[in-house]
């Protein structure tokens, strides 16, 4: 099996050298507890080791995540204009002209026709789907991130016929043979989610008050094929993004 390695400091160790290649990892935690720092770190890893990585934004501008994530000393400026680390727009509100800025910046037109209310405009699996497809096999991209899946419309208000289609957008994005981390917003720990069970792996963040201070942890609750431990770990951010810590 070839593993990928995140190039997140002290968690590669935890999972036996990294995510196994072309497989969908879920990363999910609370607002703040760093979901976006763990996936543009894993990459800007990557894209400095020769592995071309696509950033998919769904619920923040690529100009934000750009902006906030080059506070990290990760050189992500200089991989954006390198080629190396890509970022796709899919978000409802689209941001014209930032292409000119960052050529890397490609603004797709699915729904530059439909000015309808904010909800609406959120894209469905399949135009999320297609756009990354697209972007994957013109670019030859090996790492992706899709910040975050739970900002993707699903047409069906039932319940099962959403899970339905997010196992279908889970399978169809494996065929792209891109190794993959989705990220989601945590909401409750104890009802498992569609996207959960499909994946090949799943990691916690935490963000959590304890004793008068803000702890952040990270837990890894499931990795296929892996052997790891299930506890929480301490997490530190540091100029290089995050870093995993000892045993809570
Ligand atoms: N350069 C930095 N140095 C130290 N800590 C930082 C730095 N940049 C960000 N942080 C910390 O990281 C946190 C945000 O991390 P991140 O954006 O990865 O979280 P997130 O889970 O994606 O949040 P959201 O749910 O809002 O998208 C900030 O609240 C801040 O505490
Ligand atoms: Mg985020």
């Amino acid at each position: 099996m070839i593993r990928h390695k995140t190039g997140i400091a002290g968690f590669d160790e935890l999972v036996q050298g990294g995510l196994v290649e072309k497989r969908i990892y879920l990363v999910s935690g609370p607002p703040g507890s760093g979901k976006t720092t763990f996936g543009i770190q894993f990459l800007a890893y990557g894209a400095t080791i020769g592995e071309l990585g696509l950033y998919v934004t769904l619920s923040e501008s690529p100009h934000n995540i750009v902006s906030d994530m080059s506070n990290y000393a990760l050189n992500i400026p200089t991989l954006i204009k390198l080629k190396k680390l890509l970022f796709l727009d899919l978000g409802p509100t689209l941001e014209y002209g930032y292409g000119d800025e960052l050529h890397s910046v490609i603004t797709p037109s699915f729904d530059s026709a439909n000015q309808t209310a904010p909800e609406a405009e959120a894209p469905s699996p399949f135009i999320v789907y297609k756009e990354i497809s697209n972007f994957v096999k013109q670019y030859n991209i090996q790492r992706l991130v899709i910040d975050s899946v739970s900002a993707i419309r699903f047409t069906s208000e039932k319940r099962s016929q959403e899970e339905k289609e997010m196992s279908r957008f889970m399978r169809n994005l494996r065929e792209l043979g891109c190794t993959t981390i989705l990220l989601s917003e945590l909401t409750d720990p104890n009802t498992y989610s569609t996207e959960q069970f499909a994946a090949s792996g799943v990691i916690f963040m935490h963000n959590f008050m304890r004793e008068d201070s803000m702890t952040r942890a990270v837990q890894i609750i499931k990795m296929r094929g892996t052997e790891h431990d299930c506890d929480m770990r301490k997490i530190t951010f540091t100029k290089q993004g995050l870093q995993v810590l000892e045993r809570m």
